[in-house]
């Protein structure tokens, strides 16, 4: 059922829509499927950052600043993109509030509590209902980004933890909305190392840092990407509703001091 058109122009005839994708992972991401000949929107607050990434990754790359929070905002912006396309394929949700630290919980702002639901949460809702019909008609697949910290826990990040927490739960509820023809799965990444090339090279992470984790090193924003490449692909087509942990396996490991 999935619709693979004719490569034209120097792509595979498939767009996606990444959303917070002027840095990070969501960069990463639309960087990978580009290199798999897709044609990626890259959407983000960020008017700045956003078209210099969309233009320096090139003819398949279009920028369209959006506040994933703001409904008319993302009706608009998802209309562009079928207006500039005539289809939408994919969705990758993974724009947010990334810093996963609020204050001690007897300080905590409900105006931040409540901005951080409506951009972390409330926004992958609002992408889902506006790209919907379109996904639709494609049989597409959406990914949801969430994160290890929607099960374990540091303290003093109720308001992150308890958006991702969200974010699995509003998954698989829209794949069960969704299908037969929409997949939808998240990916939750452990700790993915953002940082631009010139910074990690200048401040590097620790041996300890890497070291703690089962696979010996700290992840990249290609671990992800290729992870949720891999859900949109043809490949993936019997799985829906499901949550994949990409950590390096520090989720799986015993903490307990000798
Ligand atoms: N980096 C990690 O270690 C890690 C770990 C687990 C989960 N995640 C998740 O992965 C995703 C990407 O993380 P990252 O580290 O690349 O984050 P980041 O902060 O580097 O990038 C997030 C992007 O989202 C944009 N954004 C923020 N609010 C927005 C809004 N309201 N509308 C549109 N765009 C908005 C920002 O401008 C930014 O460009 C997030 O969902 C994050 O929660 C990251």
């Amino acid at each position: 059922m999935i619709d693979f058109a004719p490569a034209e122009r120097g792509h595979n005839g498939r767009v996606a829509l990444v959303t917070g994708a002027a840095r990070g992972i969501g960069l990463g991401i639309a960087a990978w499927l580009i290199s798999e000949q897709w044609q990626v929107v890259l959407t983000d607050l960020d008017r700045v950052r956003g078209p210099k990434v969309a233009q320096a990754l090139g003819e398949n790359a279009l920028f369209i600043a959006m506040d994933v929070a703001d409904e008319a905002q993302v009706a608009a912006g998802v209309a562009q993109v079928l207006g500039q396309f005539g289809r939408l394929d994919a969705l990758v949700c993974n724009a947010a509030i990334a810093d996963p630290h609020n204050t001690t919980l007897e300080s905590l702002d409900i105006a931040h509590w409540n901005r951080i639901m409506a951009v972390n949460l409330g926004g992958p809702m609002l992408l889902a209902k506006h790209c919907a019909p379109y996904l639709r008609a494609r049989c597409g697949a959406i990914v949801n980004l969430t994160s290890t910290r929607a099960r374990q826990s540091e303290p003093d990040t109720e308001a992150y933890a308890a958006s991702k927490g969200g974010l699995v739960a509003l998954t698989h509820a829209l794949a069960i909305s969704l299908g037969p023809e929409i997949r939808v799965n998240a990916v939750s990444p452990g700790w993915i190392d953002t940082r631009d090339a010139a910074v990690r090279r200048a401040e590097p992470l620790s041996d300890s840092d890497h070291a703690q984790h089962p696979t010996g090193r700290v992840g990249t924003v290609e671990d992800v990407a290729g992870m949720v490449a891999w859900l949109l692909s043809r490949q993936a087509g019997f799985v829906t509703g499901q949550e994949f942990v990409v950590d390096g396996g520090m989720s799986r490991k015993m903490i307990y001091q000798p």
